[in-house]
């Protein structure tokens, strides 16, 4: 389980269904399940039974009490203050700075080279959440910043189950590689605190929020890395599927040239783009970056049927849930036109952002950007794996590409 979540999970849910009890320590255990009624009842229902789970400490010794770790009244001060920014008719203002940001990207790309298509998210979607929230460029920050977060994960996941140590802070920048890792994060954190320019999201969080400066550091780390990583991943695995999928590409390119014309997006194309979004949707199903989402019950609980007692870690895996082949068939196949028209799925069925009161905050956001980040780049450029080449996963906090992704770029 600890060297390969992914996999274990999967080989459970392959031989145990969708309601799994996995016994740890001598009287705990972690429950894991995937179907959508059990989502809706632990995320929704009866909310106010579940706290973040204790997988989430080591997280927690990063992001400290920004609003993705915190609980209680200071996560909804915290929310109070971050909430508005990203209501959905404020967040298409993001619009144009998000087309700009990414058509800038793409002109540096040679035409016909090899490049590490995931580097090139992550570099982008670094940048567009520096410029579009804090007002900061920082995509010459994102090779370190990277690195930074692939040492963080890894000693994420191997703390876990170290109960005293996994919260410490303090703990983390004693360890050699994981203190180094940290100052970086640090030194990123305060050249956008003390930026000039500022952006509407710092400005909000030094005056709404009486934050402390240690709480305005953890939310501004925070927003910076829920707020580039996951989609970072989410479009890299779209490139990968759709260079494995030429249909599904030819018709993604088909309609950005037909609904542009030529000129570049904008956030009015969101409702005229549906295949470019129904792609993304299709990618998240199959690679959700968040692939589990996990809390403790604080008392017994009934869900759906199965019998917790206090104390019990539960997993809701998007992993798992979007494999459910009572729900998804053929659920390996990326078949984007699930995504189309009226489903009469459960809305639980497919959670790549969560649900009830801690669902993703920048969830309009993130889809408005990658749509138009997907709109941008296909309508000048198509990205190929290299023939037969696999892309390995690699699930610790988030679900990415291991490593590189050499993608050929050409100019369509
Ligand atoms: C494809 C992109 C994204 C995915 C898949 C994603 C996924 C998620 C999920 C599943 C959660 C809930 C975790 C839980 O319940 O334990 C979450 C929370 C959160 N996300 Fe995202 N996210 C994405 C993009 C973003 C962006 C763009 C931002 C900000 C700019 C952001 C900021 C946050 C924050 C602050 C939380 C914590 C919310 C709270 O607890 O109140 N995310 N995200």
């Amino acid at each position: 389980m600890m060297r390969n979540p992914l996999e274990t999970y999967g080989a459970l849910g392959r031989r145990y269904g969708d309601a799994i009890r996995v016994p740890f320590g001598r009287e705990r255990a972690l429950y894991v399940l995937s179907r959508p009624e059990y989502a809706e009842h632990v995320l929704v229902a009866n909310q106010a039974n579940y706290v973040k789970a204790f997988t989430y400490r080591p997280l927690r010794a990063v992001l400290g009490d920004g609003l993705l770790t915190s609980e209680g009244e200071t996560w909804r001060r915290h929310r109070r203050v971050v909430q508005p920014v990203f209501a959905q008719r404020h967040v298409v203002g993001f619009a144009p700075q998000i087309v700009e940001t990414a058509a800038k990207a793409v002109e540096r790309w040679p035409d016909g080279v090899m490049l590490d298509a995931a580097g090139e998210l992550r570099r982008l979607t670094l940048d567009i959440v520096g410029r579009a929230l804090f007002g900061s460029e920082l995509a010459g920050e994102a090779g370190r910043t990277g690195r930074s977060l692939e040492i963080l994960q890894r000693g994420a996941v191997a703390g876990t189950f170290l109960p005293g140590v996994a919260a410490k802070r303090g703990l983390y920048q004693r360890v050699p590689g994981l203190s180094g890792a940290l100052a970086q994060l640090d030194g990123l954190v305060q050249r956008v605190v003390r930026g000039s320019s500022g952006g509407e999201m710092l400005h909000l969080l030094k005056e709404r929020g009486e934050f402390t400066e240690e709480e305005l550091h953890d939310e501004v780390l925070t927003l910076l890395l829920a707020g580039h990583e996951t989609t970072a991943a989410s479009l890299a695995w779209t490139f990968v599927l759709l260079s494995r999928y030429p249909a599904a590409r030819e018709r993604l390119e088909q309609e950005v040239d037909e609904v542009l014309g030529g000129r570049e997006p904008q956030a009015e194309d969101m409702d005229r783009l549906p295949w470019t979004r129904a792609v993304l949707e299709e990618a998240m199903r199959i690679y959700p970056p968040a692939w589990t989402i996990e809390r403790d019950a604080l008392e017994d609980d009934d869900i759906a049927g199965v019998q917790v007692p206090a104390g019990s870690t539960i997993a809701i895996p998007p992993y798992l849930l979007h494999r459910n082949v009572d729900i998804w068939p053929n659920p390996e196949g990326f078949q984007p036109e699930r995504f189309l028209g009226d489903t009469g799925r459960s809305r639980y069925a497919y959670l790549p952002f969560g649900g009830g009161r801690r669902i993703c905050v920048g969830a309009g956001f993130a889809m408005l950007e990658a749509v138009l980040v997907l709109a941008t780049i296909s309508r000048t450029h198509r990205l190929d794996l290299a023939p037969g080449m696999s892309v390995p996963l690699r699930a610790e906090i988030t679900l990415r590409p291991a490593g590189a992704v050499p993608m050929r770029v050409t100019r369509r």
